[in-house]
């Protein structure tokens, strides 16, 4: 059944956090419960990615999307984050885990933006594992303004319509230098992208589990690493050119 495994650990592994909801809600606690429980799990699965060596991670922490639940939830969920980062920054440093916030930070309030921009600065030399935190992000929107500075770029007559392609493209996207993206994993039980990494998920190899995030652990993302290594990855071509190669 797995004619040619791959044998490899992913490059680049993108993640849906989800089910922090259900799994608050299962111990009749309000949401942000669950969403606070999440952090545990980030932290194990930044553990796991540098104990197996993969070079990029990419978390779903709040959506374009997010801004339409309830103000009190939106709201817990911002403190999270700033609290998130005057805690953990100091042990991914330490880890050499570089941070970047992907999306459009411009709508956080600016002590948020400050200590976004602050803990990327201040880890932007590490190269141990890069650590993209997708906050406000949406596939669309990465799409959407990446044609903006190609086409800012054509109009400022730097670049000629022609030079316009896929490897041009990427660079205007968010993760432009980071990995291609190899495993997509999706915990909570829903088998859908709600508007992740559409660009990068061209051929990615899809991952879901019904495990609700809070419960996420090392021992879930070998499952995840495993799976992917059973997968034949064909990029087009068949079966019998893959075992070739
Ligand atoms: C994912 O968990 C976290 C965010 C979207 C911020 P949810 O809050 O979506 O949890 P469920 O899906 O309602 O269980
Ligand atoms: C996707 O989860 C966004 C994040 C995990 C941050 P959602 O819970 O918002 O997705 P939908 O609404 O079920 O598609
Ligand atoms: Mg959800």
């Amino acid at each position: 059944m797995t004619t040619s495994p791959n044998n490899y650990v992913p490059r680049h592994i993108g993640i849906v956090m989800d089910g922090n909801g259900r799994w608050a809600k299962a111990r009749h606690r309000p949401r942000s419960f669950g969403h606070n429980a999440g952090r545990k799990a980030v932290r194990e699965v930044v553990e796991g990615c540098l104990r197996h060596g993969v070079q990029a991670l990419t978390l779903f922490a709040f959506s374009s999307e997010n801004w339409q639940r309830p103000e009190e939830e939106v709201g817990a969920l911002l403190d999270l984050f700033v609290r998130a980062l005057d805690k953990e920054v100091d042990e991914l440093h330490g880890n050499g885990v570089r941070l970047r916030f992907i999306g459009d930070l411009d709508a956080f309030e600016k002590p948020l933006q400050r200590r976004m921009l602050e803990a990327m600065r201040r880890t932007a030399g590490n190269d141990k594992l890069h650590m993209n935190i997708a906050v406000n992000y949406g596939g669309r929107w990465d799409i959407v303004q990446a044609a903006r500075k190609a086409a800012m770029a054509v109009a400022r007559g730097d670049l000629a319509i022609e030079a316009i392609d896929e490897a041009a493209f990427d660079r205007w996207t968010s993760l432009s230098e980071v990995p291609p993206l190899d495993l997509f994993i999706r915990t909570g039980g829903d088998r859908r992208v709600s508007n992740f990494l559409l660009w990068q998920l061209a051929y990615a190899e899809l991952y879901f589990t019904d495990t609700l995030w809070p419960d996420f652990n090392q021992i879930s993302l070998q499952h995840a690493i495993n799976d992917f290594a059973r997968r034949e990855r064909r990029f087009g071509r068949t079966g019998d050119q893959v075992a070739q190669a």
